[in-house]
C-alpha cells in the first residue's frame, strides 16, 4: 500500500478511484489529459453479437461519465476452450461495431481461457485539461436528471432464469438502451458547462446517488414517482425476480437513506437494482435546466425529467419522496 500511495501522490493524476469516479484521469499538458478505464462482465444476454455491443457500450460510458471523448480502446476478454469461434468472432464485432459508432478504435488486448465468458474494453480517451467531470461537483439546488430508466438488472435476471415470465417488447426495450452510447449525455454536459455526473451501473441508481452524495458532501431528495422504469420491470420485481446484487446494494445503502413509510419493499429493490450500461445521473444548476432537458429531448426524442434536487448535506445521504 505504501508503493502504491506514493504513486498516487503524482500531481498529474487529476482524478482517481478515491472520489468513487470509474476513470482515471492523467494530465499530459495544461491543455489536455487522458481518461482511462476498464470494464468487463460475464454475458447477460444471449446474442453474442448483442452481448459484445452492450460490453462495450457500458465501457464506453466512463469516459463520457467524465466528459471525456473515448479515441482508443483494447479488449479484454476470457472465453471457455470450447467456445465455438462463431460465437467470439460475434461477440468480438459487436464490441467492435459499438466502438466504430463511438469514434473508438479498438487497436488490441488480451483473451484468456475461463470457464464463464468475460468481455469489456480498457479505453483511453481525452479530456481537456481542469475540465472533468467528477461525481463530487454536485451543488446545493442541482436538479437530477436521469438519461435512461432503470430495472435492466430485472429484466436481464429474468431472461436468465425465468424466461416464461418476461415479454419479448420489454426485453427489446430493455437491449436497445443497453446499447445504446451515453455520448448525447457527454455532449450537453459540455456544451452547458455541467460540472457533476455518474453513469448508473452495479450500485443502482441509489448507490450511484449515495456515492456522488458523499463525494460532494450533499445530500439528495429524489421522487419516486419522476424515476423512469422500464416496462415490465414490477411485474417480474412481483414474482420475486431480481438479481442477487440488489440485496447486497439495499444491505450497505439502509442506513444512508431515508425511505418513507409508504414505500413499497418492491419499489426499495427497484431504486437499488444493478445497472448494466445504464443511464447519466447529472447534478444540473437550474439556471441551464431547459437548455439541458431541451437538447437531451430533441435529439434523443424522449421526455427527460427531474428526478430529484440536490440539497445541503444532512443525516441521510438520500431522502425519497413518495407523493
Ligand atoms: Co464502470
Ligand atoms: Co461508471
Amino acid at each position: 500500500m505504501s508503493k502504491l500511495s506514493s504513486i498516487e501522490s503524482d500531481d498529474n493524476i487529476l482524478l482517481d478511484h478515491k472520489t468513487g469516479d470509474d476513470a482515471a484521469i492523467y494530465k499530459i499538458n495544461s491543455q489536455i489529459s487522458l481518461v482511462l478505464t476498464l470494464d468487463f462482465f460475464a454475458p447477460i444476454v444471449d446474442d453474442g453479437y448483442t452481448y459484445g455491443e452492450i460490453a462495450a457500450a457500458n465501457s464506453l460510458s466512463d469516459v463520457y461519465a467524465v466528459g471525456g471523448k473515448p479515441v482508443v480502446a483494447l479488449n479484454i476478454a476470457a472465453f471457455p476452450r470450447n467456445l465455438p469461434k462463431e460465437i467470439i468472432s460475434s461477440i468480438l464485432e459487436g464490441g467492435f461495431s459499438k466502438a466504430k459508432e463511438a469514434n473508438t478504435s479498438i487497436v488490441g488486448g488480451h483473451t484468456i481461457d475461463d470457464n464463464e465468458p468475460k468481455y469489456g474494453l480498457a479505453v483511453t480517451g481525452f479530456v481537456k485539461t481542469g475540465k472533468q467531470i467528477t461525481n463530487a461537483l454536485a451543488k446545493t439546488g442541482d436538479l437530477l436528471l436521469l438519461t435512461k430508466p432503470i430495472g435492466t438488472g430485472i429484466i436481464t435476471t429474468a431472461l436468465k432464469n425465468h424466461k416464461n415470465f418476461l415479454k419479448q417488447n420489454d426485453l427489446n426495450i430493455a437491449i436497445d438502451s443497453m446499447k445504446k452510447l451515453n455520448n448525447l449525455a457527454c455532449d450537453v454536459m459540455n456544451l452547458y458547462n455541467i460540472k457533476s455526473a455518474t453513469d448508473i451501473t452495479g450500485f443502482g441508481l441509489l448507490g450511484h446517488l449515495d456515492q456522488m452524495m458523499k463525494s460532494s458532501n450533499k445530500s439528495a431528495i429524489i421522487w419516486n414517482n419522476k424515476i423512469p422504469v422500464f416496462s415490465g420491470s414490477k411485474d417480474l420485481l412481483k414474482k420475486d425476480i431480481y438479481p442477487a446484487g440488489t440485496i447486497r446494494n439495499l444491505e450497505y445503502l439502509e442506513k444512508y437513506i431515508d425511505f418513507p413509510s409508504n414505500l413499497s419493499p418492491l419499489e426499495k429493490k427497484l431504486l437499488a437494482d444493478p445497472q448494466t450500461s445504464g443511464g447519466m445521473l447529472m447534478a444540473v444548476p437550474e439556471k441551464t435546466l431547459n437548455k439541458v432537458t431541451d437538447f437531451l429531448e430533441n435529439n434523443d426524442s424522449k421526455k427527460i425529467e427531474v428526478i430529484g434536487e440536490v440539497t445541503e448535506q444532512k443525516n441521510y445521504s438520500i431522502s425519497i419522496h413518495k407523493s
